[in-house]
């Protein structure tokens, strides 16, 4: 069984008091903290640059999740690399040669991933599965946080995690204990999540209890044979 991971977005903090927030997510135990670096373009919001990733990886020392929604991938992976980023997820949806980016990425040292939209087919992720290290599902439309969990996304991530037994497989939208309970039993390893966790009085009580329902809850609609 891949590892439980878990990853509070960014997103979701009092954006006054960000490197704090960096900290409360390091003290709580968290696998990583996710980036949304939105454009305006790609989606219809606009969210941080690297200069904020920078910021991040000068407060804490932990892994760095990346997630660009933006139309040209490739015009930012080297200023996120420099600045930290640690795993960098593009979306297929974007205009680029997804093979080529996916590995230049790797060629800076970073994790690639791909990451498909709620409408994007399964079929998407095919031609890239041997350059990638990952493959996030989002289960909203990017752009937004405190958006509403899609649950029709679990087909996708089911049919993809009973071909890659092993490979890393990311939600994103809309998570809480109960929707990741759900993406877990479908198959998916690794949770971001950030209105949920970033609204817990205790962020490490919040960690720990997902982290404890998903590993409870990993592929346990499949019945053996
Ligand atoms: C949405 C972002 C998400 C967002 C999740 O476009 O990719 O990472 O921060 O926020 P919640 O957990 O509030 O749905
Ligand atoms: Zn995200």
């Amino acid at each position: 069984m891949p590892a439980i991971k878990i990853y509070p977005s960014l997103l979701a903090a009092d954006m006054g008091n960000l490197a704090d927030a960096c900290r409360t997510c390091r003290v709580g135990g968290a696998d990583g903290i996710h980036l949304d670096i939105m454009d305006g373009h790609f989606v219809p919001n606009i969210s941080m640059g690297p200069s904020i990733a920078a910021m991040a990886d000068r407060a804490v020392d932990i892994h760095m999740h990346t997630h660009l929604m933006v139309t040209h991938p490739q015009d930012y992976i080297q200023a996120f690399r420099d600045a930290g980023a640690d795993t960098i997820l593009i979306h297929v949806e974007s205009r680029c040669d997804v093979t080529e980016v996916l590995a230049a990425i790797r060629g800076m040292g970073a994790r690639a991933g791909i990451t498909l939209n709620p409408e994007t087919p399964a079929s998407a992720a095919d031609p890239y599965i041997e350059a990638i290290d990952e493959i996030l599902f989002m289960t909203v439309h990017p752009g937004f946080g405190g958006q509403s969990f899609m649950p029709d996304v679990l087909d996708k991530v089911r049919s993809i995690r009973d071909a890659h037994p092993n490979l890393e497989l990311s939600v994103d939208g809309g998570i809480n204990d109960e929707t990741a309970a759900a993406a877990a039993s479908a198959g998916i390893n690794a949770f971001i999540a950030g209105t949920h966790l970033f609204g817990q009085k205790d962020m490490k009580a919040g960690i720990d209890r997902l982290r404890t329902i998903c590993t409870g809850a990993y592929r346990t609609e499949i019945t053996p044979s």
